[in-house]
């Protein structure tokens, strides 16, 4: 049996940072307000001439680092992203020029908005468990600060530039477990950039609560687990609510849960591997543990994922 295994993680934030106090001087709101309804506190926001695929190569050098391989040996590249430097070439193709890479692998990007590192993932898995590639790099980076409306209270207090990379290679012991993805398009204009982020958040915060319980419920049954088994959560940072009351249905209690959200902010599909990369290089994430993972964003899309680290 192949298994899609991490060997390496990495991220990147770009070092300018806007607080809670800076964003007051921006648009009428309070750091109390934020802080207590989302927990963000502070937010990295990414320099004029800096993009998601400047913070994917960033990344993506460090997870090839703490993997111990070269660029050369990686056969597919997956970026997750909803704020790509151009409509084209993907943002795959362009992180592949600047690491170098001339080996014919494939690239392509993921468009699942802050689903979009589970169903990278995912898809990664399927190809080498299909046989199809053998040391893969999947990313999730973001600048959103790009996509928002910076007079508008509603959501530019939310978001976070960011990039988290994993190199995924085959191995004949699990790695990632069991993946499952979802989509509802019937909810798209729930969240939607057109060209800003804008959203109707009480309606999003339910519907994230809802779909997310779900969908660790679902992943936990297929292999027979309980939350009990989870080592750690790493979920999709955007809200601390949204995290506690999905942490509290599965049971899982939160010092088993790894929290980015106060210092990121919503970063969408880098959140999770930013999160993954914390928690790996700090040693709370430790050979033998189940980790699960679990994201949902617009479109609507969802997922949850179980990796045996
Ligand atoms: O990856 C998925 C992406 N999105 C999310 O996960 C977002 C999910 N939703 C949420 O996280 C929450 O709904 C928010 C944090 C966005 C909002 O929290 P809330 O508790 O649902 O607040 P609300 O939208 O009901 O707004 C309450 C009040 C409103 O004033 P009124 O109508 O009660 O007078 C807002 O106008 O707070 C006001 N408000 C603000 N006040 C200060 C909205 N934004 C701000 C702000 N500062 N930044």
């Amino acid at each position: 049996m192949i298994y899609s295994k991490i060997i390496g993680t990495g991220s990147y934030l770009p070092s300018k940072v806007l607080t809670n106090y800076d964003l007051e001087k921006i648009v009428d709101t309070t750091h109390d307000w934020i802080f207590s309804r989302s927990g963000i506190a502070e937010r990295h926001v990414a320099a004029e001439n800096e993009f998601a695929s400047d913070l994917a190569l960033q990344a993506s050098l460090k997870a090839i680092e703490a993997a111990g391989i070269t660029a050369d040996e990686i056969d597919l590249i997956i970026v997750a992203t909803t704020s790509p430097d151009m409509h084209f070439p993907g943002s795959a193709c362009i992180l592949q020029g600047k690491l170098g890479i001339k080996n014919g692998g494939a690239a392509f990007d993921v468009q699942a908005v802050c689903g979009g590192f589970v169903y990278a993932l995912n898809t990664a898995d399927m190809y080498i468990r299909g046989g199809q590639a053998k040391t893969v790099l999947v990313v999730g980076a973001e600048v959103l600060s790009r996509m928002l409306d910076w007079n508008d209270r509603t959501t530019c207090v939310l978001f976070g530039d960011g990039a988290g990379a994993v190199i995924l290679r085959s191995s004949d012991k699990p790695g990632i477990v069991v993946a499952k993805l979802h989509a509802d398009g019937s909810h798209r204009n729930m969240l939607k950039a057109d060209p800003t982020i804008s959203m109707d958040g009480q309606a999003v915060f339910k519907f994230a609560v809802k779909v997310l319980s779900d969908v660790v419920e679902e992943v936990l049954e297929d292999q027979k687990l309980t939350g009990a088994d989870i080592d750690w959560l790493v979920p999709h940072q955007a809200n601390i609510r949204i995290i506690e009351a999905t942490a509290k249905k599965l049971g899982v209690s939160m010092d088993k849960v790894v929290v980015t959200v106060a210092q990121h902010g919503n970063t969408s599909a880098a959140s999770i591997p930013l999160a993954l990369d914390a928690a790996v290089r700090d040693g709370r994430i430790k050979p033998g543990q189940n980790i699960l993972m679990e994201a949902v964003g617009g479109g609507f899309t969802w997922g949850a994922v179980l990796i045996k680290w």
